[in-house]
């Protein structure tokens, strides 16, 4: 076995073999021939134009779907089923209205620790909503009554609170406003930034600057069927901030170079419809 071959194995996250997806009772193809390697704590964002096929991506990475053709791989066992190990954040919070924040998060951590006492989950619970700038009071608070970027955080926080490897995340900050959503921008890059083994993030958005801001690699969907039309690690030399984001020379042609591939698939699936 090589040197090579077996760092390759200890680094990758996920490995998608040719992968095909179609719904069911549809002739459809929804995704076309995917192949990719995520490599552990790689932030990755995947931009493409909303029905591309971005939820669907992600919802085989989350084992809730599966491929039609091909294997999806996650750390070289091959994706059957959801995992606690690969968190998933949606867009509408993903909590149940009728419990409070506190049981929300109680519920994965239940399965992730079974050995533990209730005391003891408590603990970790009101610890991951500190971590996403939360009051321990919120632990006995009924969603409804957390305003949309608080219910947002609550939704981060049960997401890491089972300390997964992998987080996965759709859309999470399109319902909020702009404000809030830069606040959640920054939380999330300071959670995977601050963590010692850094979490592998797959952050679906069909935001050019939101990826431009997150990501240390994006990869571009193409409309349906979905293929990958660009896949590239941001230039180590973008040093992305609040204060550069739209003045510095590199930043504004990796922007425009992104629109720009985005705008020909679409004109192009135009043209040949
Ligand atoms: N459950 C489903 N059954 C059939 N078709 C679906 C289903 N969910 C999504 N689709 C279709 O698959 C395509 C991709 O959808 P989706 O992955 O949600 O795109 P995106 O997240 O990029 O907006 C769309 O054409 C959508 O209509
Ligand atoms: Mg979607």
């Amino acid at each position: 076995m090589s040197l090579n071959y077996v760092i390759h194995k200890v680094m990758s996250d996920f490995r998608l073999e040719k992968v095909s997806f179609s719904y069911k009772d549809s002739e459809t193809l929804v995704l076309d021939d995917i192949s990719i390697d995520v490599d552990a704590g790689e932030f990755v964002c995947v931009l493409g134009k909303s029905g591309c096929g971005k939820s669907t991506l992600l919802k085989l990475l989350a084992g809730l779907n599966f491929p039609t053709k091909g294997t999806i791989y996650f750390e070289d066992s091959e994706v059957k089923s959801a995992s606690l190990n690969r968190s998933v954040v949606f867009q509408d919070y993903g909590l149940f209205p009728w419990m409070t924040a506190g049981e929300n998060i109680l519920l994965a951590l239940k399965e992730r620790y079974k050995e533990k006492s209730r005391q003891e989950l408590k603990k970790i619970a009101i610890d991951s909503l500190r971590k996403v700038g939360l009051d321990d009071k919120v632990y006995n608070t009924l969603p409804k009554r957390l305003s949309g970027g608080m219910q947002q955080r609550v939704a981060i926080a049960q997401a890491i609170s089972v300390d997964p490897k992998v987080l996965l995340m759709d859309e999470p900050f399109g319902a909020l406003d702009a404000v809030t959503r830069l606040k959640l921008q920054e939380l999330l890059l300071f959670l995977w930034k601050e963590s010692e083994i850094k979490k592998t993030v797959i952050f679906i958005t069909h935001d050019v600057d939101e990826a431009i801001y997150l990501a240390n690699r994006i990869i571009v969907l193409g409309q349906s069927p979905s293929k990958i039309i660009y896949d590239k690690k941001v230039d180590n030399n973008i040093k992305v901030t609040r204060e550069n984001q739209f003045s510095d020379s590199k930043i504004i042609e990796l922007r425009n170079e992104l629109i720009s591939i985005i705008n020909n698939d679409v004109n192009q699936k135009a043209i040949n419809k």
